[in-house]
């Protein structure tokens, strides 16, 4: 454990290990959140339904955690906000619906899917790009169109994907109340300075967390309606950048199943590590569950740790959370000798199902 805090305090191990520079865009996250907060401000109202029946957000992978970030923001209007990830979108959107459609390259054929049926179906849509066919598509067919910055891996541009957006959708009115959006850059970046390379790992909870995660599984515990969004990002960034297995799960649904299954042997519970992420807005019996949870499943598994958001708002303390295990991720990746950066096993995939034939 000392050897590997060791490493990631070694400035030159760490510009090893990070070719393409992921440290630096990840340091640039609080930056890149206040240009797509002054971004949504300043982009010309489009003409949208101002009270659509529902909002869906249709994305995949670092292009949809945006929607759930979102859909969390939203939480007091009496909206449904939905996120889909797939081709098709859910059978009741229509004329009355507003759908978002984001997709950070522009050419994810799910998301183009969902956009030529929200075409068809009649429903008013919003396209959310850096570029691609749907930026294409979008100027064609006259569709309203929020072009953020390029050049960045998708899950590497979550402030772009999802910030403009919300600016917009409360400048319309659309999800009202609003506000609260502009502590986002300073948590980031008061949380930069403890997570950030220049910080000794005996200090820094992401470079600790990636030493004890070293070898191990990570499975991310969080809850629904507040830390949900972060939990399955935590293990989407486990997956991309240290390219590692990792599981997740929420409270309370966890408490009915996932449970049980510590009951297994403990060679193989040991290869765990288990992650609680908590808010202070937890349902009080979730609370409840979480320290239940916690002191039946700790004792069995390899290894865990818990962690709180920390700001004023719901959304800020997530974002908060998302950095840490976002820093976490990277410093993992380094520790396991792998570039942060690219993810060849998807690029494989989707050039694979472009061989294949168009999808739409
Ligand atoms: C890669 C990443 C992926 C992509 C996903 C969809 O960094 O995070 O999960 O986000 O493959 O691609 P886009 O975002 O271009 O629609």
């Amino acid at each position: 454990m000392r050897e590997l805090l060791a490493l990631l305090d070694d400035p030159a191990f760490l510009r090893e290990r990070d070719p393409d520079g992921m440290l630096e865009t990840l340091l640039g996250l609080p930056e890149q959140c206040r240009e797509a907060l002054e971004h949504g401000a300043r982009i010309p109202l489009p003409e949208l339904p101002l009270s659509p029946a529902h909002v869906v957000f249709a994305g995949l992978g670092g292009s949809a955690v945006g929607g759930d970030l979102a859909r969390l923001a939203a939480g007091k209007a009496r909206l449904p906000v939905l996120v889909s990830r797939d081709y098709t979108l859910p059978p009741f959107v229509g004329p009355e619906s507003l759908v978002v459609l984001v997709s950070y390259s522009g050419n994810t054929e799910e998301t183009l899917s969902a956009y030529a049926e929200a075409g068809e179906r009649g429903a008013a849509r919003l396209a959310v790009t850096s570029g691609g066919r749907l930026a294409e598509l979008a100027v064609e067919d006259g569709v309203p169109l929020v072009r953020v910055p390029g050049g960045l891996p998708p899950r590497s541009a979550l402030g772009y994907l999802f910030l403009p957006v919300l600016v917009l959708l409360q400048r319309l009115g659309v999800f009202p109340g609003g506000g609260g959006l502009e502590e986002i850059p300073e948590v980031l970046a008061s949380l930069r300075e403890e997570l950030g390379p220049g910080k000794e790992a005996k200090l820094n909870p992401a470079k600790e967390l990636a030493a004890r995660l070293y070898g191990k599984i990570p499975v991310v515990f969080g809850a629904s309606g507040t830390t949900e969004p972060a939990a399955l990002r935590w293990k989407t960034q486990f997956n991309e950048n240290a390219k590692c297995p990792a599981y997740w799960n929420v409270f309370p649904e966890l408490n009915h199943n996932e449970v049980v299954g510590f009951e297994a042997p403990e060679e193989l519970l040991r290869a765990l590590y288990l992650v609680f992420l908590r808010d202070e807005a937890d349902h009080p019996r979730v609370k409840a569950r979480q320290e239940l949870t916690e002191r039946l499943l700790a004792p069995r598994v390899g290894g865990s740790s818990r962690f709180q958001g920390r700001g004023r708002t719901l959304l800020g303390r997530v974002l908060g959370l998302i950095y840490l295990g976002d820093f976490a991720s990277v410093y993992l990746a380094f520790l396991y000798g792998v570039n942060p950066k690219p993810v060849a096993v998807i690029d494989y995939l989707k050039q694979e199902l472009a061989r294949l034939g168009e999808a739409v």
